[in-house]
């Protein structure tokens, strides 16, 4: 599985989603997590390209500086107001979508931050930068499946870290116990847990294209949330000034993963998005080995198959499911699937 490809330059990418224009008119998109970074930069390229979209965006709070501009005229936004670290609001977002909507063609999803005081739970019970990160990912997924399914080329992209999957705490999936949770752990069990569930929803839904991508180091606020007071002052006044120095610009970010949404190449059929680059691999030698591809900042797939292989020899696909479902009917009921 996925040895390292090339790296796809920017220009080859911004040629392709300047293409966007050529994709059926009409599409529908949901985008969380685009109130600010990659997810933003993601949504604005998406809608000044796209033709007579209809875009839905999750956001938390509607005040009027946060109203999304008028991109395109030809777009229609709707802003669904509602806490992506919570279940039962995720699940809202997925009724208001299924109330509106008979199909869904676009899914990206780029909520997340990271834990920097420490284990806390929302009213549910479970902690919050691993709820954003993988949790109400999969219930997004999961509740809209119907919508997706009825879309003629479906795509659903995750921004968080593809291809740095590592082994589990296989006895605390949740990370709950005394001493299991940390920054580190957190973000390892969030990616590990999220591609194992996207390979489920893959080889139950084939008709919809899965992307899991890690951004690398991108210049946006992630590193300023979740952390106050002295911890916040040294972020926000250091390391964040340093790291912009290294890091990837959110346009850059958010142009590959418009690239995600809409290019071909992610797609493993070559009629289903804007055609692939002549320089770039065919396609159906870069899917991933369960249906996801997984991509690292420069768009090359990666993945380690071997840590994969490992983890579905000890059942933990399945327990990974099984845990997530468990986890879900705790706060939805028992009609969850
Ligand atoms: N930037 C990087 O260097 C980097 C590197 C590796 C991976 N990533 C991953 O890429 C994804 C996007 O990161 P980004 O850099 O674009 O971050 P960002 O600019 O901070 O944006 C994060 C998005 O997630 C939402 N979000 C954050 N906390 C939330 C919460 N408690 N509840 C609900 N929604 C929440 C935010 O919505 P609100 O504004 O409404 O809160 C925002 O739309 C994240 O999952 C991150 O872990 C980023």
């Amino acid at each position: 599985m996925p040895t390292k490809k090339a790296t796809i330059p920017l220009e080859v990418i911004q040629q392709s989603n300047s293409r966007t224009a050529d994709l059926p008119e009409g599409l529908i998109a949901l985008f969380i997590g685009a109130t600010s970074g990659i997810g933003k930069s993601t949504l604005k390229q998406f809608a000044q390209y796209a033709v007579r979209p209809r875009i839905y965006i999750r956001q938390q709070d509607c005040r009027p500086a946060r109203r999304t501009p008028q991109w395109n005229p030809s777009a229609t936004y709707e802003v669904i107001e509602k806490d992506v670290s919570l279940i039962r609001e995720t699940n809202d977002v997925v009724e208001y979508i299924k109330s509106k909507e008979t199909k869904l063609d676009f899914l990206c999803n780029s909520a997340g931050f990271l834990p920097m005081s420490g284990r806390i739970e929302t009213s549910e019970g479970l902690e919050p930068s691993m709820t954003t990160r993988f949790y109400t990912k999969i219930a997004a997924i999961q509740g809209l499946l119907p919508l997706l399914n009825a879309a003629q080329h479906p795509r659903v992209v995750s921004v968080l870290a593809g291809g740095q999957e590592s082994p589990l705490v296989e006895d605390d999936l949740d990370l709950r116990k005394p001493g299991s949770f940390s920054l580190i752990k957190s973000s390892t069990q969030s990616c590990t847990m999220l591609t194992l569930s996207l390979e489920h929803l893959a080889a139950e839904n084939p008709k919809i294209s899965f992307v899991h991508s890690f951004p690398g180091l991108v210049d946006t606020p992630l590193l300023a949330r979740g952390s106050t007071g002295i911890k916040n002052l040294l972020l926000t006044w250091i390391a964040m000034p340093i790291a912009s120095l290294f890091a990837l610009r959110p346009e850059e970010a958010g142009a590959r993963t418009l690239f995600y949404l809409t290019s071909a190449r992610f797609s493993g059929d070559a009629s289903n998005g804007v055609p692939a680059p002549a320089s770039v691999e065919d396609p159906a030698t870069d899917t991933a080995a369960r249906g996801v591809f997984l991509v690292n900042d420069k768009s090359q797939s990666v993945g380690d198959e071997h840590v994969m292989e490992e983890l579905r020899a000890r059942g933990m696909d399945k327990k990974v499911w099984e845990h997530t479902m468990a986890i879900f009917k705790g706060v939805l009921g028992p009609g969850v699937n």
